[in-house]
């Protein structure tokens, strides 16, 4: 161990996912994720069944990953947590803990911004991987999240243009639930697009102005498209797997293409971050490298472990709020709008 080296846990517990993350300064030494399966059922995240199984996952899953880092509780510099935007409930499991924690050690108490956490898990120590310097364009595209940032410092993000109603990947699971796929439907839409015609069926783009976006249309033109087909034949969807896959898929890739291009033209910024669990998609990851290649930007796509919800990328932000002596107030609670 280092005897100057900072050691920080954090707790991300906004959305489904209890994890818990310890860093050695900007280096993770273990993210243990328990992601709950208990919503599959339901087609969706119940809030009330979330908070729950966090009751029951936090402490197992803050004891492995102090384990797994080889830190004992005793030299830790700080505790960090997720105060929001999230699920109240959820958030409150993480807050509650962390505070009481970071009482009985007696060692400062530091909140992050989840949508912070998900931009600055790109500085996360990486021999592998370049980070992007100031300032560059971030996109978070999550079940949760759809934003364009601009991103100046550490903490300093302006949001140009974020989602009116569904996220990105609410798009690609309420697809899914349509076509009858199991929750969380994105990584099968995914596959089965892999042998679709992107072009077969077109899909309305949203008109939205500026770097907004919307989602909602999508998913009702999706629908009545379906509705209509199946009333001709009733194995529409059976038959056409691919090709619906393939052609929502492309529209939901074009218009999150599109304002990225819009960004950039708008900015001058050609450094672009990705983040967030939609990033696993293959064809937006080719999408993008066309793209960069095309107009030269540089792309930044963290390890897929840093993409969804991690305590690691809390970790990180707190670890720069840390050096900045950035501390919370023990009468901290968790804010589940917790703006920017
Ligand atoms: O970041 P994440 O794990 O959790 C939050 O929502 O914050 O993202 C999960 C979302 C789900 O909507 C899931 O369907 C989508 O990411 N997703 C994908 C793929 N893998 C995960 N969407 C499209 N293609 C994928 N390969
Ligand atoms: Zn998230």
């Amino acid at each position: 161990m280092h005897p100057q080296a900072t050691y920080i846990l954090a707790i991300e517990s906004s959305c489904d996912d209890t994890s818990a993350a310890v860093l050695q300064d900007d280096k993770v030494l273990s993210n243990v994720i328990a992601s709950q399966q208990v919503h599959q059922q339901y087609g969706g995240v119940v809030p009330e069944l979330a908070s729950r199984a966090h009751q029951q996952h936090i402490v197992p899953v803050v004891d492995q990953a102090l384990a797994q880092a080889q830190v004992e509780k005793s030299q830790l510099a700080a505790i960090a947590f997720t105060r929001g935007p999230g699920l109240q409930g959820s958030l409150l499991v993480g807050v509650s803990f962390a505070k009481s924690l970071a009482l009985a050690l007696r060692i400062p108490l530091i909140e992050v911004n989840h949508l912070q956490g998900h931009i600055l898990s790109h500085f996360i120590e990486n021999p592998a991987q370049q980070k992007p310097t100031f300032p560059f364009l971030a996109m978070t595209i999550s079940g949760g999240h759809t934003q364009i940032l601009k991103v100046t410092d550490y903490f300093s993000m302006e949001i140009l243009g974020q989602t009116q109603d569904d996220a990105v990947g609410e798009a690609f699971d309420k697809t899914a639930k349509i076509l009858g796929l199991p929750y969380p439907g994105g990584p099968l839409i995914d596959r089965y697009a892999k042998e679709g015609n992107p072009k077969a069926f077109p899909f309305p783009f949203p008109k939205v102005e500026g770097l907004d976006f919307s989602f909602s249309g999508l998913k009702t033109a999706v629908l009545y498209f379906i509705q209509k087909q199946t009333q001709q034949n009733p194995s529409f969807v059976q038959d056409n797997m691919a090709d619906i896959c393939a052609s929502v898929q492309y529209t939901i890739i074009e218009i999150l293409m599109r304002k990225l291009k819009k960004a950039v033209t708008q900015t001058g910024i050609t450094q672009i971050a990705i983040g967030g669990g939609v990033c696993a998609n293959s064809a937006l990851r080719t999408a993008l490298q066309q793209l960069a290649h095309k107009h030269h930007w540089q792309t930044f796509i963290p390890p897929f472990q840093y993409c969804t919800d991690n305590a690691a990328m809390i970790g990180i932000a707190a670890y720069y709020k840390y050096l900045r002596g950035d501390f919370s107030d023990m009468s901290v609670t968790a804010q589940a709008r917790y703006h920017l």
